[in-house]
């Protein structure tokens, strides 16, 4: 199964990103992520067999709720080459945390750059990169403020459609 680890976020915030991604489809190559998949991903895991092995493991992170903010947009992996359009997130030393202790359970030492990722790019023209990046410039900062008090284990099938998660199981954060 294709696992991940990852923070479900506020409807608004999943609406907002929605409709942004569906503008920027004017742009051919350009495809918005489903409202339903929207997510942040903590550790993507890969192909695993173990998952009850890893629900136990996941089960032993204590974690306390977690204020978030919104930032900037940005593109992966970079400017010049456009894959994946996001939205950022402030700093926060709680999420760092979360994401280090999961990571350092699964030997993973990527660095962590929080982000949600709203479009994909399947190919751009040359021309219309510049574009695609004034256009992701233009918009209007969005704002959200939100507070995550749990996170998900995720399987993700890839199929003709498009990737379809599904919630594995919840971990909550101690009250
Ligand atoms: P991202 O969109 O936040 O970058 C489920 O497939 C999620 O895992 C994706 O939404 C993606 O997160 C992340 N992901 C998928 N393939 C990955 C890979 N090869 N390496 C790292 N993260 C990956």
């Amino acid at each position: 199964m294709r696992l991940f680890i990852a923070i479900d976020l506020p409807r608004e915030i999943k609406e907002y990103l929605f409709s942004t991604a569906s503008n920027l489809q004017k742009f051919k190559g350009v495809k918005a992520v489903s409202k339903d998949n929207i997510h942040l991903t903590l550790l993507f895991l890969g192909e695993r067999s173990d998952v009850k092995e890893i629900i136990s493991t996941l089960k032993k992170i204590r974690f306390s709720p977690i204020n978030l903010e919104t930032e900037d947009f940005g593109f992966f992996p970079n400017k010049k080459r456009i894959r994946v359009v996001w939205l950022g997130l402030k700093h926060s030393d709680e999420l760092f945390y979360l994401q280090g202790e999961i990571s350092d359970y699964f030997e993973e030492d990527k660095p962590f750059k929080p982000h949600i990722t709203f479009a994909r790019v399947k190919f751009l023209k040359h021309e219309e990169k510049d574009l695609l990046i004034k256009k992701v410039n233009s918009l209007p900062k969005p704002y959200f403020k939100f507070t995550v008090d749990k996170f998900k284990l995720y399987s993700s099938e890839l199929t003709n459609i498009g990737p379809i998660h599904r919630v594995i199981e919840t971990f909550e954060a101690e009250k």
